[in-house]
């Protein structure tokens, strides 16, 4: 059943890119996308934030949504250096990234704090996409499906549904090392997800679940077949025109 939900195939820029780079990368790719039409494929480009005006401009009508790589959980104040939800849907976004591995690490951002980033993007009307997902040691302990559930399980705002919520898993070990799991493991995770949320989210069995962690064009056609995988979160291969639309195309 889950399979029959629209693919949402994001691209995180992360720290990358300049103003010429971002017109070009996300005009090439409106290009594409208007020539395609409607393929059933989502997608979505997340750009550093002061990129975030030359990529709207060139995504046009395409139809490619934009969203925020982070946002604050408070609307406004003293907190310098950071951006509010608000301030990005205002910018055009209408998705934010929410709980990055690399936020969580960077800036010791632990469940709660993700949770309350959220809530204000869901405040502000954008779908936070709230990222998950456990360590090499954790994996190799064997505690990955009890890592990823209980981030999860503190993670989701309440309130949460299908229309206001995407769930990223993505392994910290595979993200940017070209290390992938199985699709078995893949699969495992995915589904534990999806039987977590039936307690967390209405409409659980529509909540989209990412998978990100090294997805390339070479291997999306796999992993974007496996059950409860609906969309990829993609980091470097998101950079390159022709990778990320090849990843798009895997997927419709
Ligand atoms: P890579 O695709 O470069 O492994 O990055 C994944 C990621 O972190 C996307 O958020």
């Amino acid at each position: 059943m889950t399979q029959s939900l629209r693919q949402l195939i994001a691209g995180n820029w992360k720290m990358h890119g300049t103003t010429a780079f971002a017109s070009d990368l996300a005009g090439s790719l409106a290009d594409k996308a208007s020539a395609a039409g409607n393929n059933g494929v989502d997608m979505l480009l997340c750009p550093p934030s002061p990129l975030i005006a030359a990529v709207r401009g060139a995504i046009g009508e395409s139809g490619i949504a934009l969203g925020g790589q982070d946002c604050h959980a408070a609307e406004q104040g003293a907190h310098t250096g950071d951006i509010s939800a608000t301030m990005l849907a205002d910018a055009g976004c209408s998705y934010v990234i929410v709980g990055h591995s690399e936020r969580r690490a960077d800036h010791a951002e632990d469940d709660a704090v993700v949770k309350a980033k959220a809530a204000a993007a869901q405040a502000s009307n954008l779908v936070p996409v709230i990222c998950i997902g456990e360590t090499l040691a954790e994996r190799e302990a064997g505690r990955a499906v009890e890592v990823v559930t209980g981030q999860l399980r503190g993670s989701v705002p309440e309130g949460a549904s299908a229309s206001n919520i995407v769930i990223a898993y993505e392994p910290v070990w595979a993200i940017g090392t070209g290390r992938v799991p199985t699709l078995a493991d893949i699969a495992e995770v995915h589904d534990a997800v999806r039987a977590a949320l039936a307690d967390i989210a209405g409409d659980a069995e529509k909540v989209r679940i990412l998978y990100g962690g090294s997805v390339k064009p070479e291997n999306a056609a796999e992993i974007l077949a496996v059950g409860n995988v609906n969309g990829a979160l993609v980091g470097g291969a998101s950079l390159k025109a022709d990778d990320f639309w090849g990843i798009a195309e895997a997927a419709a």
